[in-house]
């Protein structure tokens, strides 16, 4: 792969230098897209919801707001963001297990849409502020549904310790949160939202959720007098960062989704009337390339560095979770992979390793390394760490470029240094 986007990798380095984050705009269009699209019911309203986390940028929601995706934010940060790119403050969903107290008046004042309601203290404390307020506010609250899925597999036990929302096990406190948010006639309770994980290959663990969330939506109607309007599965699919991963295309796992949401519906004897889902990873990993310049090659008896310009101060995923990544070398595509490389980032700390173990054509220094699949929770994760500044972001398609965050500078590393 020579290009991103139509645009040379060689040129992309040479015009605004490395390390940089580089998305194909065109792999972004088609995943948003293909969700637009594909999430769609005949017999329920659908939306699909952005997961900013993944990738907070103004450009990135003036993407998702093109292609009519709502949008999932989890702070006051992600929230002016949003608003700071034009997004309609009504298609906002505004999530976390600990909202403050400003964060929550901000999203009041700003007419955000949706709260994403996760425990007791907080219905209370919503339903303070909204007392005596002419404003209306909807509310989904967070249960969990106790599939806790993860890569591949799920476990539908030890869920009851999770920081986040009700579990289904404590029904009473679903109740009484609930009860807390309708006291307030300007608080429109409309329905339950789940997350069960990030990078699920599992559509059972979907299906699984599907299934109990309906059957929960069913009982709150039934045995409480409960009527639930939206029911919201979070997001989770996964994206491919290595050859062998082969997670289920996007239009297949929107009409799985759908199918079994229907099926599940017509079980209820009042029917659910809009389903959601927050995809943030699926949308952005696979469109984005870490572009490095390789600096040293160090031999050690049992290993042969490469070290990258860049590290976990821009990709925190390897060394926080493991994550494996593959990459290239620019200009030695077609070159046999003969020698095995650890790619080591520069920040001071062993752990730094971008890549563990990658078999490539032998680098010289000067080589652009790219790592694939780095959109996602890769720059939104990044940090100051050794006062290395942030990577330009750069968006490319069909032959063209441009920048949509800019290279942090060294006046503004300290530039809130008193
Ligand atoms: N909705 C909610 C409520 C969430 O908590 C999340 C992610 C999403 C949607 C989007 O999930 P996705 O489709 O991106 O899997 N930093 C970790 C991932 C943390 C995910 C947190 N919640 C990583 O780098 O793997």
């Amino acid at each position: 792969m020579k290009a991103i986007g139509g645009v040379s990798i060689q040129t992309l380095a040479e015009t605004y230098g490395t390390p940089l984050c580089v998305f194909d705009e065109e792999v972004l269009r088609q995943k948003l897209s293909a969700y637009a699209s594909s999430f769609r019911s005949d017999t329920l309203e659908t939306g699909v919801l952005y997961a900013s986390k993944a990738f907070s940028c103004k450009a990135i929601i003036s993407l998702a707001k093109e292609y009519g995706l709502g949008l999932d934010v989890v702070s006051q940060g992600e929230m002016y963001t949003a608003l700071a790119a034009g997004f309609d403050p009504a298609d906002i969903y505004f999530h976390g297990n600990n909202k403050t107290p400003a964060e929550l008046d901000y999203a009041i004042a700003h007419n955000i849409g949706t709260i994403v309601v996760d425990n007791l203290a907080e219905a209370e404390l919503l339903a303070d502020k909204m007392s005596g307020q002419y404003k209306t506010v909807r509310t989904l609250l967070r249960i969990n549904p106790g599939v806790e899925a993860h890569t591949h597999h799920y476990i539908a036990t030890a869920y009851v310790d999770s920081k986040f929302g009700i579990s289904l096990l404590h029904e009473d406190e679903i109740i009484e949160t609930i009860r807390t948010l309708q006291k307030r006639k300007n608080i429109i309770f409309d329905g339950i939202h789940a997350h069960i994980g990030s990078q699920i290959f599992d559509t059972d663990a979907f299906g699984e959720e599907i299934r109990k969330m309906f059957a929960f939506a069913d009982r709150l109607n039934t045995v409480y007098g409960i009527p639930v309007n939206t029911v919201n599965l979070g997001g989770g699919f996964a994206a491919a960062y290595l050859e062998e991963d082969h997670p289920t295309p996007i239009p297949e796992m929107c009409r799985y989704i759908i199918s079994r949401c229907e099926e599940e519906n017509k079980k209820l004897k009042e029917p659910v009337r809009k389903v959601l889902i927050e995809p943030g990873r699926s949308i952005v990993a696979e469109a984005g390339f870490n572009i490095y310049t390789a600096g040293y090659i160090k031999k050690t008896p049992g290993k042969t560095y490469a070290f990258a310009d860049g590290g976990m101060n821009d990709n925190i995923r390897p060394a926080l979770y493991q994550a494996k990544y593959d990459a290239f070398i620019a200009g030695k595509e077609e070159q046999e992979k003969t020698v095995e490389y650890t790619i080591a980032g520069k920040c001071c700390e062993s752990g730094d390793i971008l890549i563990d173990s990658i078999k490539l054509p032998e680098i010289q220094t000067g080589d652009l390394l790219v790592l694939k699949s780095t959109g996602a929770y890769g720059y939104s994760m990044a940090s100051h760490y050794n006062k290395i500044p942030l990577p330009a972001v750069v968006f490319a398609a069909e032959g063209k470029s441009r920048i949509v965050i800019q290279r942090e500078t060294f006046e503004h590393l300290i530039s809130l240094e008193i």
